[in-house]
């Protein structure tokens, strides 16, 4: 049976404005931005007092509630508690008690693909776009209606089990923004196979590593990308990924399955002949090649329906050790609340809304809002090969302006890098359809939010601002558009069924009213992830055991204002986040010391216009091997950041030094590093701790020797 516990319900309860009554609040939330009244209307919900009741049933009834919200969704054998709610939700979230685990809507059977695209079809929506691809270079667009998505689905999942794929069976995809890669993600959903997706920005060295981890028994990619005026050969970075696992692990997939891409001219954007792409006939196959096959084959269509409980995919991301942790979600209450958060946080209206989310589908913002949660509210989705400013930085608000889309949902450092080219190229696009923005990824500066909500939205559009993790599964703390005032800069109030806390730091007490701490989570929402692949007591130790008590640690530190309003302020561990994408500093520094010439290396990040954060590294070199480095021993570093990670880890600076200010148990002092790198050393604060005062000295010469 479920526990219950006691718990103070906080979150709105504060707020003091109603709809409609702007400035007459109390405490600060007087500018508060209210929601339009016209969207508030007709929205899912529609005032604070309507969010505030959902929600306090949400926690209240959490079995009642959740069971209602999936109860819209098609179930093939029902989940257990139909009779007794206390069985729809089991956990535990304090390792003294026992085990950790959660387990959403056990006993329950669905099936993902089912009903992002067969229970759409079955409700009237078979005729309506669902898939709108937009490519690099606009020729090669097309859009898929969800009886053709399905019918790509259904030829691609025969496909899969003629080469032996199946239920749980790990499938690694390496793919650029093509169809290709929905279709094969919703085909794996489809018989159960389990879809690990890397994104294609990752080296080959990171790919090899994601590919022995989960023992992938297939990969799916594309000869290449393409990408602006850049093409990159994914194929022949496979292969050499296939290489690495071999050598270390002798490991090797079964297949390979090559979608040919970017080999045709088009204007004078560069393309990868065919004849070019390195082929292994016993192991590769040509997807072009071999589909007409399935498509004609007359044997039904393998859907099959799997249990709630069974991984719905892994999805690897960063910690703050070395290794990338798999993240596995479990498949029903993955499903739920990636419906769930979709219908209510962008208000999704079946066959009315198209979704424009930018998040590449490598990244789970890509898989929860780019893909499942458009298609199973019904809506379509717009998926877009290209950069944000090819062939100019109009792009975006004309595929809007093109596609009629009604939901844009991007991250603050694509805003910056927007901003950057000034209003002009949004001035030149209507945007008349959008109805809501929102933004992802990184805490949202005010003047950024500001620019997002005057300029791309005409002062008119409400932004949710969506605080969430790849663990997380969904949104976690957000504005409802509808009900929502808004702050800039706050992503407000938690969403159902969440209920956020501010621990202090140091001894882990709840910090009630206004605050900073912690940011952590009491008691399980659906979207949460059930494991860490193959690990876990890293499940345990990274989440559950960071404070006392039983509670999910998120890493990130927030404040509460007086009105009840959350703000993210950011990561308190070890992990970086660049232009939105995880990055652990252990992984970083555990790529230079693989260089021969470095011994050791601190890794930090400090703010940056653009990328929001940037990464500095300080290095110390092998005094023995100093004769072999080249004339740049730091360019040779940040290509082998590259290397092993991929190029949007490489650190902006490297700083050779001869020392490390440490502790006098060893541990190197980041924060201080930290600010050596950004320049800040007036106050250094306590460095009591220090072993060696002296390196911060040294330190700081070479930094600006440096520059
Ligand atoms: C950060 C992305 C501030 C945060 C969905 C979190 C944010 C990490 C926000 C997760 C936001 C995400 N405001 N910070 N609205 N959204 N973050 O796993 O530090 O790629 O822990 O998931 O991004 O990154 P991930």
């Amino acid at each position: 049976g479920a526990k219950s516990r006691s718990s103070s319900i906080d979150v709105p309860r504060n707020h003091a404005v109603s709809p409609g009554r702007r400035g007459r609040a109390r405490g600060t939330n007087g500018d508060a931005i209210e929601p339009p009244m016209e969207l508030a209307a007709r929205a899912h919900v529609g005032s604070m007092e309507q969010y505030r009741s959902m929600y306090n049933r949400s926690i209240k009834e959490p079995e009642m509630f959740w069971s209602e919200i999936a109860g819209e969704l098609r179930w093939e054998t029902a989940f257990d508690g139909v009779d007794k709610p206390e069985e729809v939700l089991e956990w535990n979230f304090d390792p003294s008690k026992g085990e950790v685990y959660v387990k959403w809507f056990a006993g329950g059977r669905t099936n993902m693909s089912f009903n992002c695209l067969d229970l759409q079809i079955e409700r009237g929506l078979g005729d309506s776009p669902a898939l709108i691809f937009e490519a690099n270079d606009a020729v090669n667009s097309r859009i898929f209606t969800f009886n053709e998505l399905r019918e790509e689905v259904s030829t691609f999942s025969k496909f899969l089990v003629a080469q032996g794929i199946g239920k749980g069976d790990r499938v690694i995809m390496y793919l650029p923004m093509i169809p290709m890669m929905p279709i094969a993600m919703l085909a794996c959903a489809r018989i159960g196979a389990v879809h690990s997706i890397v994104f294609a920005g990752y080296s080959a060295k990171s790919l090899a590593q994601r590919v022995v981890d989960c023992q992938a028994k297939m990969i799916i990619t594309a000869s290449a990308s393409r990408r602006g005026k850049k093409i990159i050969p994914l194929k022949k970075i496979v292969d050499e990924a296939l290489e690495i696992c071999m050598q270390n692990d002798g490991f090797s997939p079964d297949r390979v399955v090559v979608k040919g891409n970017a080999d045709t001219r088009i204007d004078d954007t560069p393309f990868l002949n065919i004849d070019d792409v390195p082929f292994n006939p016993q192991r590769d196959l040509w997807w072009d090649d071999d589909i007409s096959q399935y498509r004609m084959d007359e044997k039904p269509d393998p859907m099959e329906f799997i249990d709630s409980l069974d991984p719905a995919f892994i999805l690897y991301t960063s910690g703050s050790t070395g290794k990338p942790k798999g993240v596995v979600h479990a498949l029903g209450g993955y499903l739920v609340y990636a419906y769930a958060t979709s219908k209510f946080v962008f208000d999704l209206h079946p066959g009315e809304d198209i979704v424009f989310c930018t998040a590449d589908l490598g990244w789970i913002t890509g898989h929860s809002y780019t893909l499942y949660g458009p298609l199973l509210n019904g809506c379509a989705t717009v998926l877009f090969e290209g950069t944000p400013t090819y062939p100019n930085a109009e792009i975006w608000w004309n595929i809007v302006d093109k596609h009629r889309v009604t939901i844009f949902y991007t991250s603050p450092t694509a805003l910056r890098t927007l901003q950057g080219f000034g209003d002009a190229p949004v001035h030149k696009s209507s945007r008349a359809t959008l109805r809501i923005l929102g933004t992802v990824g990184e805490p949202i500066a005010k003047e950024t939010w500001l620019w997002y909500h005057e300029i791309i939205g005409d002062k008119k559009l409400p932004i949710v601002d969506t605080w969430w993790q790849t663990e997380t599964g969904g949104h976690i703390i957000t504005p409802l558009p509808g009900a929502t005032p808004l702050k800039p800069s706050s992503a407000t109030f938690p969403f159902f069924g969440v209920e956020p806390v501010l621990l202090d730091p140091v001894d882990g007490h709840e910090i009630d009213g206004e605050g900073e701490g912690s940011l952590c989570i009491k008691r399980p929402w659906p979207g949460i992830f059930m494991d860490v692949h193959g690990a876990h007591e890293r499940y345990e130790n990274s989440y559950f055991k960071v404070f006392e008590g039983g509670y999910y640690a998120s890493g990130d530190g927030a404040r509460r204002d007086a009105d009840g309003y959350l703000y993210v302020t950011g990561r308190l561990d070890d992990v970086m986040n660049v232009s939105g994408h995880r990055i652990g500093t252990a992984e970083v520094e555990s790529a230079l010391v693989q260089h021969p010439l470095c011994i050791e290396a601190a890794v930090v990040s400090i703010g940056h216009e653009i990328k929001g954060e940037t990464i500095v590294a300080f290095v110390i070199l092998d005094p023995l091997r100093k004769k072999e480095a080249t004339q740049y021993p730091e360019q040779e570093l940040v290509f082998k950041v590259r290397a092993e990670i991929g190029p949007f880890a490489a650190p902006e600076r490297v700083i050779v030094v001869k020392n490390l200010p440490k502790t006098r148990s060893g541990k190197i002092m980041r924060r201080i590093l930290k600010k050596i790198a950004a320049g800040n050393i007036e106050d250094l604060g306590d460095v009591s701790a220090l072993a060696d005062p002296g390196s911060i000295e040294h330190c700081i010469q070479a930094e600006q020797r440096a520059r």
